[in-house]
């Protein structure tokens, strides 16, 4: 088995605080599953081997998210939402990105992680609010600068209108040589946001259907680019976001065009590269590859 003890654990863990959801995710359990087509723009092909990131077309899997891990909370519970895509790049060949509305995480290590899980366990059962989370977690300095971009109270208005960032870095490679790098997706609709307290009002699955409305009117698309990190730039904490004033090279052009059953049911894991990209020592994202496995097998097997 590729995941261990403690991946598994951390699943149990989000379990007993936000309830086991037979068949659904164990995080982002709520989402909606398109396929598409990204276009390379060829720009980034001084750094990277990568066969998307060269001018080339190929047809991509997605899956846009609310990351609540219980799937009956409200659209407007879940002020985070998720884009994970599979580059189908060659013959059996794919690998992943999977990014979120915030530039930062609130844990930089899987056992920062599960500590805090530990702590969020006070929540009577229900359902915890983000602020009194918030609250419980302040002994936790890191945790702020993700809570500080919620509190601003702004979430896309529509999963069409989202900035989306990686989070963790990536090393582009080529020739021998590494360049750090995070990808961040801007939308060709504009970034439109909407307060907290209006989306109090929207329907359940609202995000959902907007989304397939719009789809259905025209295709959906986002510019993705590389933000390229400079000498002290951390490449291991997914806390800490780079400057803003880092140069970014156009990596091409990702098109969502229709809903797709076969992205709703995929396994997006993250650390899943090609040749020309690596993963960084992000121990978040290590840890990810195993919680992600754990969840994907539990859900297909009570899917049977
Ligand atoms: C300790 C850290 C983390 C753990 C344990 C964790 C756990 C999980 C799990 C279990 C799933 C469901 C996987 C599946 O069933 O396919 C998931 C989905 C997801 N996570 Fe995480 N996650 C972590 C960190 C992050 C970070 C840093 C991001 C930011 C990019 C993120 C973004 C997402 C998204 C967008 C999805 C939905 C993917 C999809 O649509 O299939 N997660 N996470």
């Amino acid at each position: 088995m590729e995941f261990n003890q403690k991946e598994q654990q951390a699943i149990s863990q989000i379990e007993g605080i936000f309830g086991e959801h037979k068949g659904y995710r164990r995080a982002h359990a709520r989402g909606a599953g398109y396929k598409g087509i990204f276009e390379g723009s060829g720009e980034a092909a001084e750094l990277t081997d990568a066969a998307h990131f060269q001018q080339a077309k190929v047809p991509v899997l997605l899956r846009f998210s609310h990351f609540s891990p219980d799937p009956t909370w409200a659209d407007a519970m879940s002020p985070v939402k998720g884009m994970a895509i599979q580059f189908k790049i060659g013959f059996e060949e794919v690998t992943n990105i999977v990014s979120v509305t915030s530039p930062v995480f609130f844990a930089r290590s899987p056992e920062r992680f599960m500590e805090m899980l530990e702590v969020s366990r006070s929540f009577k059962k229900g359902r915890p609010k983000l602020m009194e989370l918030a609250e419980l977690l302040t002994d936790f300095p890191e945790v702020r600068a993700m809570f500080s971009s919620v509190k601003k109270m702004t979430v896309p208005e529509s999963f069409a209108t989202g900035i989306y960032h990686s989070i963790h870095a990536f090393h582009f490679e080529k020739g021998g040589s590494r360049q750090a790098i995070k990808y961040l997706f801007e939308p060709d609709a504009g970034e439109n946001k909407r307060s907290l307290k209006d989306m109090k009002d929207l329907p359940f699955g609202y995000y959902e259907q907007e989304l397939a409305e719009r789809t259905a009117r025209s295709p959906v698309s986002f510019k993705l680019y590389a933000i390229i990190g400079e000498a002290d730039d951390p490449t291991d904490d997914p806390t800490r976001d780079w400057p803003k004033d880092r140069e970014r090279i156009f990596l091409g052009r990702l098109v969502i065009e229709a809903p797709d059953d076969e992205a709703e049911q995929a396994l997006y894991d993250p650390t899943v590269m090609t040749t020309g990209i690596s993963c960084s020592d992000d121990p978040i994202l290590k840890f990810r590859r195993g919680a992600y496995r754990h969840s994907y097998e539990k859900r297909i097997a009570e899917n049977g």
